[in-house]
């Protein structure tokens, strides 16, 4: 499972690439409105220190507005992936920027049903939302795993599952085991998951047990 960073901070994104964790980035109206960045200088500056694809979202809901949104996304760089809503419009964008050989990621997905229209239009990716659906009482991480049985069952749908809305580290490994291709991840929930107490508290003990020898490495 590849993943991505979930967020427009520049400083996490920078330090998570620089050493190989971030596989590309995702963000969103309020992850924009969130960071204070204009949102066009902050897309151009993420692409900058991401090779991946990076997510950056349409807001007009009508087709012709999203299209010439997308247009001005496009041109900042080639590896941003426009993200649409699941909506008629946002389907109809999606077909045309694929036909374009543009990634495009749909997003706000909360049924199967809107999955297989997703990757009937050629999307890119799908962004089924694990934690708002949970937030109503669902068990959104069923929604991955039932996305992954339908995409299965049908040789050609090329379209990855991008779990989104992941609120803490369990939903990240149940992801993967969900067979989710990316997941989504903000970034103070990528650096708990390099942490463990029994790693912790190995580290103490080697470091108690190396003072008594009295030895320097350098
Ligand atoms: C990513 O593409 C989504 O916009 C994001 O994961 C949504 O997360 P939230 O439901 O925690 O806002």
């Amino acid at each position: 499972m590849k993943f991505f960073l979930d967020t427009a901070d520049l400083n996490d994104i920078s330090e998570l690439a620089s050493i190989g964790l971030v596989d590309g980035v995702t963000t969103n109206p309020s992850i924009i409105a969130k960071s204070g960045a204009d949102f066009k200088t902050r897309i151009a500056e993420i692409c900058a220190v991401v090779d991946g694809p990076v997510s950056a979202e349409v807001v007009a809901q009508d087709y012709d507005g999203m299209r010439c949104e997308a247009d001005v996304l496009c041109a900042i760089a080639d590896n941003v992936t426009i993200k649409v809503p699941m909506t008629f419009d946002g389907l109809k964008l999606c077909r045309v920027l694929v036909d374009q050989g543009r990634f495009v990621n749909v997003t706000l997905c909360f049924s199967v049903a809107q999955a297989l229209l997703a990757a009937s239009a050629g999307a890119t990716f799908i962004s089924p939302f694990v934690g708002r659906l949970d937030d109503i009482g669902h068990t959104g991480m069923d929604l991955v795993t039932d996305i992954r049985t339908v995409y299965d069952q049908d040789a050609d749908i090329d379209t990855m599952i991008l779990a989104a809305s992941l609120r803490h580290v369990t939903h990240v490994v149940d992801a993967a085991r969900a067979g989710a291709d990316v997941a989504t991840v903000p970034p103070a929930i990528l650096r708990q998951m390099i942490t463990h107490p029994l790693t912790d508290k190995g580290i103490a003990a080697f470091t108690a047990d190396w003072a008594k020898t009295g030895q320097v490495i350098v």
